[in-house]
């Protein structure tokens, strides 16, 4: 096996300076890194669990062009061993003396904030988006704002103030502070980059960072029921909530062959490690209704650490991106090892959080096949709220049609009507060899309760969501079949 250094220790910048980190525990997280060993208290604890981006900071990472890219991120479910090669940003970096960063002066200007603590957050996640804004020579609209600010929650200023705080620094030039912060990452980061295993043991824990898909094998071999971290938006707050001792992690953040994006003749890959936002040219490139999707997925805090392999690997039945893979009939591909496997996404799935990883074995990747002329598809996610919200009931679904329009192939998948995300197979029967008409769709939709029989929980009944499922069906068949202007009224319709 490859052999690990022992005892190395993360290296990163914070802010302009130097760190290298002795770990007590390696999964203490970044926020209490901060506030406890940094005094840097400027980074609030709101909730722990990546919901309101009091504790935004952005990680700055220097790729292979030397160009230093910033993503904000919850400090409260990363854990500060995975800072090893980055640039640590927080609200105390960016002001220069009395100089403020445009974002934080055009907060005051603005009356953006009231009791404060949301404040940090809102600047930072304001900082990394004026950060793209400068490097794309992009201007950003409301909307992209909005966007941009929906995982930072604010219990008493209201919003308005803060979008127009932030629309007003887009129009300032980039402070020399802030230059000053990406020149020492450009500078500092390549050197810190490491070619073989971060490799911690305190308390009786391990934390191992591989650098590459080898390495990760190797050690996954050695400690079978280590605990894989991504990005770390299930996993931390299994520490931060559920208190859980995770005695062997192996971080998979650092293997460059898990990130690959790559589009081929007939098929998108996605690797098990690429990030939402990192994927999401690839989501939009396969249908516009996935990269709507993935925008929805939890926040920009979220999309910017969470990863496809990590959706996947933790199995749940509200997991938002398995309907639409099993409904364009992914390819899994697994590793064990030196030896491979590739299944289709949906034979993974075998009961509630049950999964068809062996011990020893990590997802590398995911074909998704591109859809082909006489293909219809759709995936919709139906919750509570549009932002930061798990989905009630999120339905895909993959029609082939022959010259006539009689349905040869139908493909569909639902999150949150079983314990997995589950096909849906006596109304693919319903639609199979029928003509794409009204009739069928009434029958396909009657099929619906034969296949599911939803739970009833704090998110929606099992009458709801079997309701739901069936006018989304409905709601498909218009989308495919009908003007636009009808299915947005009834898309209105439904969410009512
Ligand atoms: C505030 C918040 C909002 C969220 N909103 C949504 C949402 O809207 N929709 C949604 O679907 N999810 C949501 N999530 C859940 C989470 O973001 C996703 O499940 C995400 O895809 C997890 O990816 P990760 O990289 O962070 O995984 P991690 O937390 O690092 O890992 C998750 C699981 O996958 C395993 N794993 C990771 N990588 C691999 C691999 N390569 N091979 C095998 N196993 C692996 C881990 O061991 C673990 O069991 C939300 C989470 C939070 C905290
Ligand atoms: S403390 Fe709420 S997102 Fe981190
Ligand atoms: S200013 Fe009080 S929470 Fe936002």
């Amino acid at each position: 096996m490859t052999q690990a250094s022992v005892s190395s220790r993360p290296r990163f910048l914070l802010g302009l300076e130097p760190r290298t980190l002795d770990l007590a525990d390696p999964t203490r997280t970044v926020l209490e890194y901060l506030r406890l060993d940094e005094r840097r208290r400027g980074t609030k604890e709101g909730c722990a669990e990546g919901d309101c981006g009091a504790c935004t900071v952005a990680l700055g990472e220097c790729g292979a062009d030397g160009v230093v890219r910033y993503r904000a991120v919850n400090a409260c479910i990363q854990f500060a061993a995975t800072l090893d090669g980055k640039q640590l940003v927080t609200v105390e970096d960016l002001a220069e003396g009395e100089r403020l960063h445009p974002v934080q002066q055009a907060l005051v200007d603005a009356h953006g904030s009231q009791c404060g603590f949301c404040t940090p957050g809102f600047v930072m996640s304001m900082y990394v988006g004026h950060e793209a804004d400068k490097a794309a020579g992009a201007t950003p609209d409301r909307q992209a704002i909005n966007d941009r600010l929906a995982g930072n929650l604010c219990r008493c200023t209201g919003y308005r103030p803060i979008v127009d705080a932030a629309l007003a620094a887009a129009s300032e030039p980039a402070p020399a502070q802030a230059d000053r912060l990406r020149a020492a990452a450009a500078a500092a980061l390549p050197a810190l980059a490491r070619a073989d295993t971060l490799a911690i043991e305190a308390d009786g824990r391990r934390y191992f960072a591989p650098a590459t898909l080898d390495q990760a094998a190797d050690l996954l071999a050695q400690w079978p029921g280590a605990t894989l971290l991504a990005g770390g938006t299930d996993v931390g707050l299994w520490v931060t909530k559920l208190h859980k001792r995770l005695d062997t992690v192996i971080y998979l953040g650092d293997v460059v062959e898990l990130k690959g994006i790559v589009e081929r003749p007939g098929h998108w890959w996605i690797g098990a490690g690429a990030t939402y936002n990192e994927a999401l040219a690839a989501f939009a490139g396969l249908h516009p209704d996935l990269a709507e999707l993935v925008r929805r997925i939890g926040s920009l805090q979220i999309r910017n650490a969470g990863t496809l392999g990590g959706n996947i690997g933790n199995a749940s039945p509200i997991g938002d991106s398995m309907p639409a893979l099993i409904a364009l009939g992914a390819q899994l591909h697994l590793r064990r090892g030196a030896a491979g496997r590739v299944m289709p996404i949906e034979d993974y799935f075998l009961g509630y959080r049950r999964t068809a990883l062996q011990p020893g074995e990590l997802i590398v990747g995911v074909e998704i096949p591109k859809l082909a002329a006489n293909q219809r598809f759709a995936t919709y996610k139906v919750s509570k709220r549009f932002d930061q919200d798990i989905s009630a009931v999120c339905p895909a679904y993959r029609l082939t049609l022959d010259d006539q329009g009689v349905i040869t192939e139908a493909r569909i998948a639902h999150g949150g009507m079983a314990a997995i995300p589950a096909r849906a197979p006596r109304t693919e029967a319903a639609l199979t060899g029928r003509p794409w008409t009204a009739e069928t769709v009434a029958a396909a939709m009657a099929a619906l309760a034969d296949d599911y029989a939803p739970i009833d929980d704090m998110r929606a009944s099992a009458g709801y969501r079997l309701k739901v499922a069936r006018n989304l069906l409905r709601r498909f068949h218009l989308a495919t079949t009908a003007p636009q202007t009808r299915v947005h009224v009834l898309a209105k319709e439904v969410a009512a």
